[in-house]
């Protein structure tokens, strides 16, 4: 039917037009640790051997340890909680890192829908980017479900993770 591809291709024009496209991940350069893409926005790398890097795999740990209860595995979604390999194709590194330091309530779903605070929680706070990253490969499919294959130690990132913890 005519009016459902005119539909269709009016939303795709209105998605670009308002930056919904969602951004490039290619890693570009890496800053100590942590990888970066052309915006300078964490991102994930995935090696020549088909290993993650260790930041991201770090993230699945640690979503799993703090997210997963509500998020479900994986970053896929529960009946509580939204499907974070969706959002992360609307809300960028910088609304990530608000929602997950300050929390938010009744966005996703109307009423008694709690996303905690974590701001004063190291567990989380500690490895914000690796999650985030994480998600990020989720999101665009670069990462399958179920533990990433481990990667090698990283250990200025380890010593880094572990300074920040306080240990
Ligand atoms: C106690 C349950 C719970 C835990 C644990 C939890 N969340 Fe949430 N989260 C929610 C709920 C519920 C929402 C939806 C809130 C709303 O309706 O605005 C949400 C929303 C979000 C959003 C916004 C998604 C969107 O599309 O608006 C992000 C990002 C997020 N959570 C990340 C995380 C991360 C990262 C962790 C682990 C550090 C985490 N959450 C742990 C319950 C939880």
């Amino acid at each position: 039917m005519l009016w459902r591809k005119v539909t269709l291709a009016a939303a795709i024009i209105l998605c670009a037009g308002t930056g919904f496209a969602a951004a490039d991940s290619t890693a570009v350069e890496k800053d100590e640790t942590l990888w970066r893409d052309a915006e300078g926005d964490p991102t994930y790398k995935i090696g020549d051997d088909g290993l993650v890097d260790y930041r991201t795999y770090m993230g699945y740990k640690r979503y799993t340890g703090n997210c997963m209860p509500c998020h479900g595995p994986d970053g896929a979604g529960s009946t509580f909680a939204p499907d974070l390999t969706g959002s992360l194709k609307t809300i960028d590194y910088t609304k990530f890192t608000e929602v997950v330091s300050s929390g938010q309530q009744n966005v996703w779903h109307p009423s008694n829908s709690v996303m905690p605070a974590w701001g004063t929680d190291l567990n989380v706070m500690c490895y914000i980017d690796d999650i985030y990253v994480y998600l990020r490969a989720r999101s665009d499919g670069a990462v399958g479900r179920g533990e990433p294959k481990r990667p090698p130690v990283d250990k200025a990132a380890k010593d880094a993770a572990y300074s920040c913890l306080g240990f």
